[in-house]
């Protein structure tokens, strides 16, 4: 699958671009939106790991799109980049930003609903997991400007559907939109945001982005799409939004006032305990007469990819004055990363892991391996690790250093390690590997029965 040259710009580009790939599975039969379209998803991404088109999901105002960039490369498909040239191109792109313009057309506001608005009607009412409190916008990107510098954030904020115009918002510092929350708070306001569903894949990236608090991932997002963000006022709110998004829910995060939310099964695969967190009161929803909500599984394969690229570009940045950095993957989870060199010397390992376990708080384990390993399926990943490490002078262990930090299980992300997988120089000749030369030409149908 090569991309093609061009980015695309809207989701409904992205929905095209897999469909035109063969990445795309649409599913006909209804299908429920309580626990079924995620059921659905999660054996997807287990199996052929496609994006995932509902058509008919009971209790949605239209289809559900969710499982889209399931994979790294079909973010390059979506923003028109082959294969591990994706990173140091997302990293150019962000030094090479372009701010959004205003348009007149928006697709998005083909349907404003403002009196009366409902969350439980207006909105597809996705159930994620058995233990869940209920339906929750899991692929909103929260826009918000900083009430000090007006300068824009997007990010990813997971937000509880309670009924009408009320719902409760994860957001804590020292993520960028609780940091603005809190600004808002210190002067007694609420924090005006639009959350967009449906949005530009650049945008999709973006708001998972590591970019420092005075840059703007909307910006960010231009750089990467090769083009501006399109954008028009919100209806209700002072928040420009992606005029070619699909839906959009406007609203205000009351000041001090929290509310119990949760449980929800997070990231990590285990149910995140409830928790006081913000309210949201929704003013607006808008979208698109024919709109298609996308709903993303916390650690599934959409969520992993997104998160995992971002950490990708952030390793990069720190690794590459080390070695020759051939490709960094992050199978599994996001709590680590493997990194591909071309190794000139026995010492370019260890640097590498340094700088790589330094280069983001949350990264407990790192590997190096050498550039025959494709870092993308661990099974390889796991065979550089049995037949090249060397436990007596390859592992590196790093005390005293915090990862993750969630409360509850803080006691088990301690100290971080590292992996040298890659051969040592003077024995190169003894792991030459073997070559299959005919097996790239083999199908299997043509030998099976
Ligand atoms: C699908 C998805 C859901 C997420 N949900 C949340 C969330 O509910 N709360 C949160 O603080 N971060 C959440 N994140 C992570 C942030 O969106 C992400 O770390 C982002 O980069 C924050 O960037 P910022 O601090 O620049 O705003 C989520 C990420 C993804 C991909």
């Amino acid at each position: 699958m090569s991309a093609p040259a061009e980015p695309g710009t809207s989701f409904r580009d992205l929905i095209d671009r897999l469909d035109g790939a063969k990445a795309l599975a649409r599913v006909t039969r209804p299908v429920d939106a309580r626990l079924e379209v995620i059921a659905v998803t999660r054996k997807m991404h287990l199996t052929e790991n496609r994006g995932l088109l509902f058509q008919t999901v009971k209790d949605s105002p239209g289809p559900v799109a969710t499982n889209l960039l399931c994979r790294r490369d079909y973010v390059g498909l979506a923003l028109g980049i082959d294969g591990p040239d994706i990173l140091p191109v997302l990293e150019a792109g962000e030094i090479t930003p372009q701010k959004p313009i205003k348009v007149r057309d928006a697709p998005v506001q083909e349907v404003v609903i403002t009196d009366g608005v409902d969350v439980a009607r207006d909105l597809p009412q996705v159930v994620h997991c058995p233990e869940d409190a209920g339906p929750y916008i899991t692929a909103g990107i929260a826009i918000a400007r900083d009430p000090k510098t007006g300068t824009y954030n997007a990010s990813w904020n997971r937000t509880q559907l309670v009924g009408g115009d009320h719902a409760r918002i994860r957001m804590m510092p020292p993520q960028h939109l609780g940091q603005y929350q809190a600004s808002a708070e210190a002067a007694g306001k609420p924090l005006p945001i639009a959350m967009v569903v449906g949005a530009p894949p650049a945008l999709m990236v973006a708001a998972s982005s590591k970019i420092p608090l005075d840059a703007s991932e909307l910006d960010v997002a231009g750089g990467w799409q090769r083009a501006p963000l399109e954008m028009v006022p919100a209806v209700t709110v002072p928040v420009m939004v992606p005029a070619n998004a699909e839906y959009v829910i406007e609203g205000e995060v009351l000041p001090d006032k929290r509310e119990i939310e949760g449980p929800f099964g997070e990231f990590t695969d285990t149910y995140v305990d409830p928790a006081p967190n913000h309210v949201l009161r929704v003013t607006a929803i808008t979208r698109r007469r024919d709109a298609i909500y996308h709903a993303m599984l916390a650690g599934g394969a959409e969520d992993i990819t997104l998160l995992g690229l971002n950490l990708q570009i952030e390793v990069l940045k720190r690794v590459k004055a080390f070695a020759h950095i051939t490709d960094i993957s992050t199978p599994g989870h996001i709590f680590g990363c493997v990194v591909s060199i071309k190794k000139a010397n026995d010492e370019q390992p260890r640097a590498v892991l340094m700088a790589a376990l330094a280069a983001h708080s949350w990264m407990k384990v790192v590997v190096v391996v050498d550039d025959d390993v494709n870092i993308h399926d661990l099974r390889e990943v796991m065979w550089a690790i049995h037949t090249r490490s060397t436990p007596d002078t390859g592992l590196y262990h790093l005390p005293r250093m915090g990862s993750f930090p969630r409360a509850d299980v803080r006691a088990v992300h301690k100290g971080k390690f590292g992996i040298d997988a890659t051969v040592p120089m003077d024995m190169r000749d003894a792991f030459v590997r073997r070559s299959f030369p005919q097996m790239d030409e083999i199908d299997l149908n043509d030998y099976i029965d």
